[in-house]
């Protein structure tokens, strides 16, 4: 049996990562855009339990698991396990400890990352805990950003929608306190930047901005345009959901006065906050970002099983 790991490499927030801690990941990332193939992982099982429903958190790391020679275990219906019978978070993840060397793990109560990556004898993943925390998704926008605007440092970074449960959007800003960004966040009263987030900004001195109007004035002056979806599965109040759902919607339309270096990020799914004709925009950015999440999630495995950039930058096989 394995033991408990005494260096914990886990990724559950992205919180504790320095700025040079997250510069690294990038460079890490890049090198696996250059060369995505590669056998790092021989001889390793990366386990994907998702207790929550997703497409590209799973499939983008089990891609970036199968592109270094992993082997892929796991589930996407927790209807399928045992947890079904009453098996606890507990047991599952020291079962699934017993069979494999990374777990990456989505669930939906706020903590649960956490709470595996204290029991686990192997470094776990968060794929997103709730509404509270999406760090590899938050490794993959910085990397979005850092490619489309050149930098990371100054930016003004418009978070639209849903920012009460979008974990995306909680963790992006706690990722660039290093970054001196200027934040609006533009919600419906209902669903505004909650206030532990709010206090963190104040206390990392990041700057920010709340609006409720979302116009093409509004967003005239934005770098990145980050959108969310209402995430209806976290409401209590249905009726309430069906009142804010179509708050913000995109179009192709509001582009006119943004700025020439303007992208669009959304960690998708969309639902209908960005309508289709602003596909076609070389602004609109969505699907790339996407793309670039395996990369981003490459270097994470790696990171996680402790090889270095240097010795991505080594591996000449492939
Ligand atoms: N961005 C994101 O988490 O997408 P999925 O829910 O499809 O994994």
């Amino acid at each position: 049996m394995k033991t408990v790991n005494m260096e914990n490499r886990s990724l559950v927030t992205i919180a504790n990562h320095s700025k040079e801690r997250i510069l690294y990941l990038l460079e890490m990332a890049k090198e696996f855009e250059k060369k995505p193939n590669r056998r790092l992982l021989a001889e390793k099982v990366v386990a994907t339990l998702f207790f929550e429903p997703s497409t590209r958190t799973r499939l983008s790391f089990e891609t970036a698991a199968n592109r270094l020679g992993a082997r892929v275990i796991g589930f996407t219906d927790p209807k399928v396990t045992s947890s079904s019978k009453g098996e606890t978070l507990k047991d599952t993840i020291m079962m699934v400890s017993n069979y494999a060397d990374i777990i990456v793990m989505r669930h939906y109560l706020e903590g649960a990352a956490r709470y595996a990556s204290e029991i686990a004898p192997v470094p776990i993943v968060n794929a997103g805990d709730g509404a509270n925390q999406h760090p590899s998704q938050t490794m993959l926008d910085l990397y979005s950003i850092y490619k489309t605007q050149g930098t990371l440092e100054n930016l003004n970074i418009y978070l639209v929608g849903d920012l009460k449960y979008g974990r995306t959007v909680h963790s992006l800003l706690m990722a660039m306190r290093h970054f001196n960004p200027t934040f609006h966040f533009i919600a419906p009263t209902e669903l505004k930047m909650p206030e532990e987030y709010k206090l963190y900004c104040k206390e990392h001195s990041i700057k920010y901005i709340e609006h409720t109007d979302f116009t093409e004035d509004t967003i005239a002056d934005a770098d990145i345009l980050y959108m969310t979806r209402v995430q209806r599965e976290r409401f209590t109040d249905l009726m309430e959901y069906e009142r804010v759902k179509d708050t913000y919607i995109l179009n192709s339309r509001m582009l006119e006065k943004t700025r020439p270096n303007l992208r669009i990020l959304h960690p998708l799914p969309r639902v209908n906050e960005i309508t289709y004709d602003v596909d076609e925009s070389p602004k609109a950015y969505y699907f790339q970002q996407a793309q670039n999440g395996l990369y981003a999630r490459e270097a994470i495995l790696c990171d996680v099983l402790g090889i270095t950039l240097d010795e991505v930058r080594a591996d000449t096989n492939r």
